[in-house]
């Protein structure tokens, strides 16, 4: 069954990427299907009205918590009770204030069958949402890194490329989902194609010569180099089997 991803904002038009390029072709192919909903269609007032001033103070607008939770209830399916294996969506809220997307989270979530983002915008959506929701669904408040958006839009089309490119069949190519930066903890080192020489700088010399056990060796060692120098952390983070003698050496 392909993946079905919803999308609740109030900007639906900022979703349109989603109907583009490699995540288009996808959606034409019938591998992943996508819902984008206007939040403001399930407001009951002539303003349509989807924030209020928050309690406590302070400034900027909090997302109501009535008009959340009726999109929720009509995007957020129960899961099938003649279904035994059926489950319920995935809730996904964007927040700078959330665990921090990664590949490993974006893995998990290819696996699932529904998901549903919950774009906020101002200050964020009254926390009664995301508390309620948990009674029964999986819900994950997510950041894409350490800084700060106007609204979750972006950083749901961050998070679904990332997912939609795991799903087989969306890449033109499988083994390069499999074969790139943090499938194996580090990042990709360098990548060259013809000519052999531009503007005077030539390609490097292992890779042209044939040997398959020196390109993979070269290959290993430039991305221990690039990951050392640019994200100490990723290797510091990695299990010590991961290393080889041969990766100590470097
Ligand atoms: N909304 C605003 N900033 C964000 C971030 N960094 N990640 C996810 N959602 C956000």
């Amino acid at each position: 069954a392909p993946l079905r991803i919803d999308v609740i904002t109030i900007f639906p038009e900022y979703l349109a990427p989603l109907r583009a390029a490699l995540l288009g072709k996808a959606v034409d192919r019938g591998l992943v299907e996508i819902g984008v909903h206007d939040l403001r269609s399930w407001t009951h007032d002539v303003h349509r009205t989807v924030d209020d001033s928050p309690y406590g103070g302070g400034p900027g607008m909090v997302m109501k918590p009535d008009v959340w939770g009726e999109a929720l209830d009509a995007v957020c399916p129960a899961p099938d009770p003649e279904d035994a294996g059926g489950r319920a969506p995935v809730l996904v809220v964007p927040t700078p204030a959330g665990r921090r997307f990664d590949q490993a989270l974006a893995r998990e979530l290819a696996e699932e069958p529904r998901l549903v983002f919950a774009c906020g915008r101002y200050e964020g959506i009254d926390q009664r949402v995301v508390d309620e929701a948990e009674g029964r669904m999986r819900v994950l408040e997510v950041s894409i890194g350490d800084y700060v958006l106007v609204g979750g839009e972006v950083a749901t089309l961050v998070m679904v490329e990332a997912v939609a490119r795991l799903i087989p069949g969306v890449l033109g190519n499988p083994v390069s989902a499999s074969e790139d930066s943090f499938s194996d903890g580090l990042l990709e080192g360098p990548c060259y194609t013809r000519p052999e020489v531009w503007r005077g700088r030539a390609v490097p010399d292992v890779l042209r010569s044939g040997n398959h056990a020196a390109v993979d060796r070269w290959r290993r060692d430039r991305a221990l180099e690039r990951t050392l120098r640019r994200r100490p952390d990723l290797l510091d983070a990695l299990p010590p089997e991961e290393l080889s003698r041969a990766d100590r050496a470097f």
